[in-house]
């Protein structure tokens, strides 16, 4: 197993980063539909300075540089996955990126309009810190947004495989060194950093089956490889991909999975009348 210096930041081998980028791409695209009345909200198309932190290979920051005119500026810790970052944003004159950890952003007090994060603080050591990062370089009656951050806890779907499951319920999440309970401490975390927050649920919609499917062979690689490494027998696989494919593909399975947002508005120092 060989770990390069940004695995600290992105917790990947460098056997896991190629998938883990594929994984990023799907992710971007599925979430979509999730992720842009939150942009609308905090003001996005009409914000003249825009912070993604742990934006990773890119392809979130790419949505956000295409919604405004903007300077948008993506931060993060890993060089290998800024070096895939400049590649998705080279045609994208108003995108920047730079190499720097959430605990301590490389900007002043009161820099950006709206500052925002993906799937970023289910995976940093001290989520507070890093959103009372966000909310400092925010400037006054600015946004700081979560757009999507996962409880594992939340997970439902039937029929279930009681054998299997639990691997699925955050334990893989954990291992790796990330939080899969944050979904429910985000409101906690952006009160804690005095911003004036609103909390939800992005993804609203149930998945029919086909798109359940669809993910799924996606993502087979994953699935099949967390439970390979949790010492699985190969049978025992077999037969729960079996199942579950048939669940499928005969309509009745279904899925939820939460993943929460915070919006959390910086209070204005200008004092209203
Ligand atoms: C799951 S990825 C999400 C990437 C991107 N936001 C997206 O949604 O496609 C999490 C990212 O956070 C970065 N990261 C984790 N901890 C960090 C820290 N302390 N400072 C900067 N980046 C960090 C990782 O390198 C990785 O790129």
């Amino acid at each position: 197993m060989i770990h390069s210096p940004g695995a600290r930041y992105h917790k990947r081998t460098d056997e896991e980063v190629a998938d883990f980028i594929k994984k990023l791409e799907l992710q971007a695209q599925e979430t979509t539909e999730e992720r842009l009345p939150l942009y609308l909200t905090v003001g996005i198309p009409h914000a003249s300075r825009i912070l993604d932190v742990g934006c990773g290979s890119g392809f979130v920051t790419r949505d956000l540089a295409r919604l405004t005119n903007g300077m948008v500026v993506g931060i993060d810790g890993s060089r290998q996955l800024i070096t895939v970052a400049q590649a998705i944003l080279a045609t994208f004159p108003n995108a920047y990126l730079a190499m720097g950890d959430a605990h301590r952003l490389p900007f002043p007090d009161n820099t950006f309009d709206v500052v925002t994060c993906n799937l970023l603080l289910m995976w940093v050591d001290d989520p507070q810190r890093t959103v009372h990062e966000m909310a400092r370089v925010t400037k006054p009656a600015g946004f700081v947004l979560a757009s999507l951050e996962p409880d594992y806890g939340g997970k439902l779907h039937w029929p279930e495989n009681p054998r299997i499951d639990p691997f699925f319920a955050g334990e893989a999440i954990r291992k790796k060194g990330g939080d899969p309970h944050i979904g429910r401490k985000l409101r906690s975390l952006f009160v804690t950093a005095g911003l004036q927050t609103t909390i939800g649920i992005g993804n609203n919609r149930i998945w029919t089956c086909e798109e359940d499917k669809q993910y799924y062979l996606h993502s087979r690689d994953f699935y099949i490889k967390v439970l390979k490494d949790a010492d699985v027998p190969a049978t025992a696989i077999d037969h729960w991909e079996y199942e579950y494919l048939k669940s499928l593909d005969e309509g009745l399975q279904l899925n939820f999975f939460p993943q929460f947002y915070a919006i959390g508005k910086k209070p204005s120092t200008d004092p209203k009348p």
